[in-house]
């Protein structure tokens, strides 16, 4: 069996030379010292995921919050916004039979921007196709796994507000 020969030796590795295929060699303890800090590191992201809500409860406020004007939003058209006091991003949609809608603008899967289609009547989430039901904020299709966290729209005097569901989750 021919081995494909190794590239010329730089200059500096004839004057220190090393062996290659030791160099290169990886040991059964080092690949498993890896396989444990790769594993150890896991589980650490994993423990913080699961208390980091505990730690840092998600953000909620009581009572109705302005967002803008009934004609400030076209059907079919979008309002980005967010509530005093919080850095979440949510859209407020028309939908095309003139209703609203608002929903946390972060994909439920990474955390990628949504955005609402009109043509479809979906909020799609470009990095790894997620669809959610622009009514509901349902998955639709996709990696996706919860629902849109939403919030409760009401419209009084051509002006529209927002608030918390009912639920303390917003899902
Ligand atoms: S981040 Fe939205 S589908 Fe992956």
């Amino acid at each position: 069996m021919s081995s494909t020969p190794l590239p010329p030796r730089s200059p500096a590795e004839t004057d220190f030379p090393i062996d290659r295929a030791e160099a290169e060699h990886v040991t059964r303890r080092e690949f498993a010292k890896f396989l444990c800090l790769l594993s150890g590191g896991m589980a650490v992201g994993s423990g913080w995921v699961a208390v980091k809500d505990k730690i840092f409860p998600p953000f909620t406020f009581e009572g109705e919050r302005f967002v803008c004007n009934v004609e400030d939003v076209v059907f079919g058209a979008t309002h980005p916004f967010t509530i005093q006091g919080s850095r979440t991003p949510f859209i407020l949609i028309r939908l095309n039979d003139g209703s609203f809608r608002a929903y946390e603008q972060k994909c439920t899967h990474l955390a990628c921007a949504v955005y609402y289609s009109p043509d479809k009547n979906k909020i799609e989430c470009p990095c790894h196709h997620g669809y959610f039901d622009a009514n509901d904020g349902k998955v639709l299709a996709g990696p996706p796994p919860r629902p849109l966290p939403h919030l409760e729209v009401s419209v009084r005097d051509g002006k529209v507000f927002v608030r918390e569901p009912e639920r303390k989750e917003r899902t």
